[in-house]
């Protein structure tokens, strides 16, 4: 299970700091521990960080090398700056700044070329849900999400690029989709991901997001296909994302 906190632009660098120490006092084992910072955040984070097993990523990173993209960041500053993964789409970019599926795996492309792993976010909005339409679009997404042009042919996703489910209307808002529709979704992505060749790498993992907690994580946990959670106000809160971590750790002592 990888349980990931995505600070989102909130925390004050003393706050970070404080959080980030948090995050070092014990190891969750086996459950792999991942902390999206804020980018100005990166190397005293990472500084904090040094010696755990808690992995730093960046929010976001640009879809070309390097260039005359004032305020962007590329994949390969986020590597020099400590990060081993970044997180990509998620549904504040996309709705935001417009980021599109083809953008993200253009960005997830440039990742991966630069020895960051990624996480790609996907999720339908309410309307959409209301519409009966969660489904196609999160697949949709999924297939124009994951990038095409891979160094090391199909096989290099396995094992470097998870994906995320968060319905945008559970995002920030307590809402919490329902068990039935988290599986049905879980259960839709996991039989449209692309196979290894050999057929013997794990399968990639897919994380679930929207106001995940310490109250609601242990249902989610179990539930099929739920390979951990994508955790934004809860990663805050030391001693909640502590027990969401124990939650994951709590889960995997079961399968
Ligand atoms: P939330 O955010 O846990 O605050 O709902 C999740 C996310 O946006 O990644």
């Amino acid at each position: 299970m990888i349980i990931a906190g995505n600070w989102k632009m909130n925390p004050s660098l003393a706050l970070a700091g404080q959080l980030a120490n948090a995050l070092t006092v014990r190891s969750f084992e086996p459950v792999t521990r991942i902390l999206f910072a804020p980018h100005p955040y990166l190397v005293p984070i990472s500084v904090r960080l040094g010696g755990s097993d808690v992995r730093l990523g960046g929010q976001d990173c640009h879809q070309d090398l390097s260039g005359a993209h004032t305020g962007d960041v590329s994949a390969a500053m986020l590597r020099d700056c400590g990060a081993s993964v970044v997180l990509l789409g998620h549904s504040e970019r996309r709705a935001n700044h417009g980021e599109t599926s083809a953008l993200i795996a253009a960005k997830a492309a440039q990742a991966l070329a630069h020895d960051l792993d990624v996480m790609i976010c996907l999720g339908e909005t309410l309307d959409e849900r209301r519409a009966g339409l969660a489904e196609q679009i999160v697949i949709d997404q999924l297939h124009a999400s994951l990038p095409t042009n891979l160094p090391d042919g199909d096989d290099s996703l396995h094992g470097r690029v998870m994906i995320a489910y968060e319905p945008v209307w559970a995002i920030g808002t307590g809402e919490v989709a329902s068990v039935d529709d988290i599986a049905a979704m879980h259960q839709a992505i996991a039989s449209e991901l692309p196979k290894s060749q050999n057929g013997h790498k794990a399968p990639l993992p897919i994380l679930y997001g929207g106001s995940v907690n310490a109250d609601n994580a242990k249902a989610i946990f179990a539930i099929d296909h739920v390979g951990g959670a994508l955790v934004g106000g809860a990663s805050l809160d030391a001693t909640a994302f502590d027990s969401i971590c124990e939650l994951a750790v709590l889960q995997m002592s079961k399968s």
